[in-house]
């Protein structure tokens, strides 16, 4: 059984929306999801994961949260080969900018993304949320 671990910072809930409709999809095609937040996700939680979907918005100019996501996306990297890897999140004014940007880096890195990447302008509308299913499906 496939078993996703959805790792979200959000401050206002849109990226929290978001992580919740993904988790809808994994759970609808029987997989399991665990939702976790930064400040509580360790590498050993998603070590047993077949897919990792991440979360965060758009901040500090076009770049995501250094404070509290980052350091936890950075803990858990050596943890993404061999993982369906998914990123999403929501963002206000930049156009999404900063998925662009992620995008690249963590292609960099080495990961080929196993969804096209989720994001959306403030609050996500019922049609993101299907489009967060989606992902969720497409991950578990
Ligand atoms: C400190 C801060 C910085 C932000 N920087 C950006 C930005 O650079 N580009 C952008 O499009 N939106 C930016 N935003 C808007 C948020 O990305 C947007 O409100 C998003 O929906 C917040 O998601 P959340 O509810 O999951 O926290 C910023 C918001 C805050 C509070």
């Amino acid at each position: 059984m496939s078993k996703v671990a959805i790792i979200y910072y959000s401050q206002t809930g849109n990226t929290k929306a978001m992580a919740e409709g993904i988790a809808e999809g994994v759970r609808a095609n029987g997989g399991e999801a665990i939702l976790y937040i930064p400040q509580e996700v360790k590498p050993y939680m998603v070590r047993d994961c077949t897919g990792i979907a991440l979360g965060c918005p758009a901040m500090r100019f076009e770049q995501l949260d250094d404070d509290i996501f980052e350091p936890a996306y950075e803990s858990i990297k050596p943890e993404f080969p061999g993982k369906k890897i998914a990123l999403f999140g929501s963002y206000g004014w930049g156009g999404g900018e900063w998925m662009r940007t992620w995008e690249e880096e963590i292609a960099k890195e080495g990961v080929q993304l196993a969804a096209e990447s989720v994001i959306c302008c403030e609050t996500p509308n019922s049609e993101v949320m299907e489009e967060c299913r989606q992902l969720g499906k497409k991950l578990s």
